[in-house]
């Protein structure tokens, strides 16, 4: 693909809920970023072979779309993160951050002891970009920027509260919540070490494998296992505490708090694990108990990330992904706090041949951007109205 087609335009003139804003956008697409307060407004970050990192944006509801090379420092990005003016993206092993809604992008100066190193996970929360993943000398944390992202301070969560890699997070005031997880390593995909793993299924040079041979029960390694774990803190990263650990099943991947209270997150395996399939877990009381609300058993079934639509409405997206199709889902369910394990959940997505990586809300309305990979590895725009 040449980065060329990344300036083209699309019209979004379709009337059904979702559609297709922006098809084929660029190889992959990992984060989305979108303003709570300006419906118009999405950024998107992921890569484009022979080029590298990019940033692909509109600021006109997905009409038109503009696109950004990213400092060549960054071989690939996988989060983004937005806050007016200023957007953040995250990759390997560098970042960058723009002052002026993505139209040019400066790499985040390398820090020895601030910087993050590998992560695939930014966030933003009041006026603050966050970080997830691995800091410099190899401990999981987190790394916060009160300046757009130009520099950071970063948080080191302990081996006790995550013992495997730090993977998403979501943060509310000084109340931070980081998904936590691994997966036994898969020999097919793990041949090329310079490969490095963003889920069991998916590498961050873009490559994915949707299904995954069956497991012999081998146990070979130290990462042989799924494990999935949430960390808190309540005083701003300085302390935190297991609340979530789960050996054997299922790995964790996005989350999202609603308040310091209320979080919604999702794991998903393949099937390797003696009980596959996507899951959505959450709690309502700060982490002390955690609710399965919704669980297939299809190993084909992926969920990267979830959002509170409103107060009472969560969307947990991903895909089916087969060897042969994929079909972008978006769970939904209303009743999910009430109900617990019995809640009800429709899928609001059956985008075909999509498999969903990341979602934002756009404005107050309803309105929201995600991004997907196709099974032809290309990755397209969708843009969802709501009615
Ligand atoms: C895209 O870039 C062009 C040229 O820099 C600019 O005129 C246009 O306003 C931009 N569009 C968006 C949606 O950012
Ligand atoms: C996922 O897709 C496969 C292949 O199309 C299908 O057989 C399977 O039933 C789907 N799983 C679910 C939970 O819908």
């Amino acid at each position: 693909m040449k980065f060329t087609s990344l300036f083209a335009l699309f019209a979004s003139a379709q009337a059904q809920e979702w559609s297709n804003v922006y098809p084929n956008a660029a190889d992959f697409l990992f984060g989305v970023a979108t303003d709570a307060t300006n419906a118009n407004v999405m950024h998107s970050t992921g890569g484009v072979n022979g080029v590298g990192g990019v940033v692909v944006y509109t600021l006109d509801g997905g009409q038109t779309f503009n696109g950004t090379k990213l400092p060549s420092a960054l071989g690939l990005s996988m989060g983004i993160a937005s806050d007016g003016d200023d957007i953040f993206t995250v990759g390997f092993p560098s970042s960058a951050y723009s002052h002026d809604r993505g139209a040019t992008f400066s790499e985040t100066p390398p820090s020895p002891t601030t910087n993050p190193l590998l992560s695939q996970a930014a966030a933003s929360d009041s006026g603050a970009f966050y970080v997830t993943g691995m800091l410099l000398g190899g401990r999981n944390g987190v790394s916060r920027s009160t300046d757009g992202g130009e520099t950071f301070e970063s948080f080191v969560i302990d081996k006790d509260s995550i013992s495997t890699i730090a993977r998403y997070g979501s943060f509310v005031g000084d109340t931070w919540y980081v998904t936590g997880g691994t997966w036994p390593a898969d020999e097919d995909v793990n041949k090329d070490k310079s490969e490095r793993m963003l889920t069991k299924r998916f590498t961050a040079e873009g490559h994915y494998k949707p299904q995954m041979k069956r497991g012999d029960g081998d146990d070979d390694g130290a990462d042989s296992t799924f494990v999935a774990e949430i960390a808190k803190s309540t005083d701003g990263g300085k302390t935190w505490s297991n609340v979530f650990e789960d050996v054997g099943n299922f790995y964790f991947n996005g989350i999202d708090c609603l308040d310091s209270m209320t979080c919604v997150a999702v794991g998903e395996s393949d099937a390797d694990s003696p009980d596959p399939g996507s899951r959505v877990w959450s709690t309502t009381d700060g982490g002390q108990t955690w609710v399965e609300n919704f669980k297939t058993s299809d190993p084909q079934e992926s969920l990267f990330t979830a959002k509170f639509v409103s107060k009472d409405e969560i969307w947990a997206v991903g895909g089916n992904v087969s060897n042969r199709q994929f079909l972008g889902r978006v769970w939904s369910s209303t009743d999910w706090a009430e109900k617990g394990e019995d809640s009800s959940w429709a899928d609001v997505g059956g985008i075909d041949n999509a498999w969903l990586t990341d979602i934002g809300m756009a404005g107050e309305d309803g309105d929201a951007f995600a991004v997907a990979l196709t099974i032809q590895s290309t990755a397209s725009v969708f843009k969802y109205t709501a009615a």
